[in-house]
């Protein structure tokens, strides 16, 4: 993996440690409470700037402490250290510093260590709600795609005004200052994520065929509104009185979905649990093994609770 060092001091109960990895395979065993989900949960908040157990930073912090710092060594290519750092504070404050320089924010992480994660709840990437999946193709295409992220960034931010413009205005006129842009941009979107898709897809197929051998799976991407039928700004317009009374914008980008069928079902009506679970690693495998063949990055997949995950 590209992560050759890690130190980490008053992060959840590990008050200091200092460890070196192995380039492929790192195993991590202790008792019940000894601290390896919260060594993982700190390797993705060095890698992401935020945890995959909370939303509140204060929590991962050690009790008896008012602060965590991390710091990683990250080897991407041959023998070039990227240094990065990162130190939280009990008032919200953060350090972030990259190669020795200081960065903007937490999000200037992201580019340095792609992770993907694989937890007991992993299953729920299929189980649970389009958001989720959505995450899953993300993550992908923001890698893939350096135009991706601001796209991506304007567009939330244009969702969360038209939401809240959409509570005040009487006519839909009002709120075409805002969709104009919107529309504009979420067809961009949607090239870039069905490009992504499109690419990513014969990898999982091959994937898949080694993990769920007995399937026939089919994957469809669906962009948040059916664009075969109409445009989004017209589906904007004709929605405009419900997606007022519901207070927000029912099509779009941030509605996108990934569909998985067999036999025309969804999977996840389809196949047992870990069945489910085998879905998601080769989901996930296939998204690192792209990263590294288009993208030239390594990315670091870390599986908590290896044994029961082996059930
Ligand atoms: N902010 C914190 N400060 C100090 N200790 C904490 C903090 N948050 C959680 N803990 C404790 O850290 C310990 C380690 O938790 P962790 O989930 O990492 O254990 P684990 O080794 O993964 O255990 P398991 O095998 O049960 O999954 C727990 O005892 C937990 O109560
Ligand atoms: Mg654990």
């Amino acid at each position: 993996m590209p992560l050759d060092k890690l130190i980490i001091n008053q992060f959840r109960n590990i008050h200091s440690a200092n460890l070196t990895f192995n380039h492929k395979i790192n195993i991590i065993v202790g008792a019940n409470g000894s601290g390896k989900t919260s060594l993982l949960e700190a390797i993705y908040f060095l890698g992401l700037g935020r945890s995959f157990r909370t939303h509140l930073n204060n929590r991962v912090i050690n009790y008896e402490s008012t602060e965590f710092t991390l710091y990683g060594e990250i080897n991407q290519q041959q023998n070039i250290l990227t240094p990065i750092g990162l130190k939280k504070s009990h008032n919200g404050d953060s350090i972030v510093k990259i190669n020795g320089i200081y960065a903007k924010n937490l999000a200037m992480l992201t580019q340095y260590l792609p992770i993907q994660l694989i937890t007991p709840e992993s299953h729920t990437l299929l189980s649970g709600s389009p958001k989720n999946r959505r995450a899953y193709l993300d993550w992908g295409v923001f890698y893939h795609d350096q135009h991706f992220y601001h796209n991506w960034a304007r567009i939330k931010r244009l969702l969360k005004q038209r939401n809240a413009a959409l509570k005040q205005c009487k006519t839909y006129k009002e709120l075409q200052v805002w969709d104009n842009e919107l529309c504009h941009l979420s067809e961009l979107l949607t090239v870039q994520r069905e490009a992504y898709f499109n690419l990513l897809m014969p990898l999982v197929e091959t994937t898949l065929k080694d993990f769920l051998p007995d399937f026939t799976i089919s994957s469809q991407f669906f962009c948040g509104w059916d664009k075969n039928n109409k445009s989004l700004q017209n589906y904007l317009a004709d929605n405009f009185m419900r997606d007022k009374q519901l207070g927000y914008t029912t099509a779009g980008p941030q509605k996108a979905d990934l569909r998985f069928k067999i036999n025309k079902l969804p999977v996840s009506d389809v196949l047992s649990r870990g069945q489910l679970k085998l879905f998601v690693y080769a989901l996930r495998l296939a998204q690192g093994l792209f990263l590294n063949s288009m993208n030239n990055k390594q990315c670091v997949f870390l599986i908590d609770d290896f044994s029961s995950e082996l059930n």
